[in-house]
């Protein structure tokens, strides 16, 4: 592997088919997602046969489309990386499938990323995007993951994989967000339809619970907060007795309990390790309100809060490209026998045998 190698990143864990090309750690010579808003929007959720469906549909064209936008042929690459889990094992397939064989046809070694290590490299990767750049972040750090299916807190440390300091105990943080967004009647995906209609209400018009924040110990609970957003409702007489400010107060005040909740679990994990860098990574990251509480709770408590860019929080490439050219630049690699697996704890590799050189960092680990 050369100093800087030229990796092609392969995503398509869920509803977003998504191919990279990074050169060394943090060059970002393309991005390119597909989403599949149109196609999951009429049944307000990701619908998996869809989804894997429209991934075969566009998998080549976006493949070559980040080739394109690189200016690169296949040929020049020195390696591939694609997400091996968790996620829809049909979605999964998908870019797996594909990543496995353009390997193959080049001559390429190739590697399975772990999707959530994925997100916390993102992190690491920084720069590139508008705003808030995560400069040269490198382990040891707090990582909070939160996303449409996680919810958790990791200690990511420069030697081995990533511990759990906490988790969510039923809903995550972003599935709450997309299950409010329904009861509120908005559209497909929710979280950043309520954090759009939340600018316009008032976060203290209800005073929602802050789930576990009595509770000792660093997990989450978001199912509870849903059901108190459904019977506020339902207590004002349901969704069409709302007036329209109603509808943007009950969004507001929910946004605000999920963010006041999200930040004292952190808070009191950074006391708790002595941790001084926190990496915040997946979609419900890119959310305004989740980001200057933050960095205000930051400022006060005296830890840096990391963002990556908002177009590395939602599903990519760049980062399944960046942990995959860790791995691959410390000789890790996969074979054809690789699999699609739904569910992965952070911390396990089943697609990597044991012994493989993946002690190191998140890079490798798998959830
Ligand atoms: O990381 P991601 O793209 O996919 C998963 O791996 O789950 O995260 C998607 C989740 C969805 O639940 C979506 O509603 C949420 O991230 N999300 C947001 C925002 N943008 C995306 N939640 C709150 N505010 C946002 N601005
Ligand atoms: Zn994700």
């Amino acid at each position: 592997m050369p100093e800087s190698p030229l990796v092609l990143g392969i995503e398509s864990s869920c509803d977003e088919m998504a191919a990279a090309v990074l050169r060394g750690d943090r060059e970002i010579l393309s991005n390119v997602v597909h989403s599949q808003t149109v196609v999951h929007a009429p049944y307000g959720g990701v619908v998996p046969e869809l989804a894997s469906r429209d991934h075969v549909r566009v998998v080549s064209e976006v493949v070559e489309a980040a080739l394109a936008e690189a200016g690169l042929a296949g040929r020049d690459l020195d390696g591939v990386a694609m997400t091996a889990g968790p996620g829809l094992v049909g979605s999964l397939l998908v870019g797996l499938s594909f990543g496995k064989a353009f390997a193959y046809a080049q001559g390429l070694p190739f590697v399975g990323v772990h999707h959530l290590v994925g997100h916390l490299v993102a992190a690491e990767v920084g720069g590139g995007g508008a705003g808030d750049e995560a400069g040269n972040l490198a382990p040891p750090y707090v990582g909070l993951v939160v996303s449409g299916g996680h919810t958790a807190l990791y200690r990511v440390s420069t030697q081995g994989r990533p511990a759990v300091l906490g988790e969510t105990r039923d809903d995550a943080a972003g599935e709450a967000f997309d299950k409010v967004a329904k009861l509120l009647g908005l559209a497909f995906p929710g979280g950043p339809a309520i954090s759009k209609l939340a600018e316009q209400g008032d976060p203290r018009a209800v005073d929602f619970p802050r789930p576990m924040s009595k509770r000792p110990g660093l997990d989450f609970s978001y199912s509870g907060l849903k059901t108190a957003v459904s019977v506020e409702l339902a207590r004002r007489g349901g969704l069409e007795a709302l007036a329209d400010g109603e509808c943007a107060d009950l969004a507001a005040s929910f946004e605000a309990a999920v963010v006041d909740s999200l930040v004292g679990r952190c808070r009191r994990a950074m006391k708790q390790e002595d941790a001084n860098r926190i990496a915040v990574v997946g979609g419900v990251a890119a959310n305004a309100r989740l980001r200057r509480e933050m960095r205000a709770a930051g400022e006060n408590d005296g830890f840096q809060a990391i963002f990556p860019p908002m177009n590395l929080c939602t599903d990519n490439a760049v980062m399944i490209a960046a942990a995959g050219s860790r791995l691959l630049s410390r000789g890790v690699r996969d074979d054809l026998s690789l699999e699609a697996f739904s569910r992965v704890p952070l911390g396990a590799t089943p697609w990597r045998d044991q012994g493989a050189p993946d002690s190191q960092t998140p890079s490798d680990s798998g959830s």
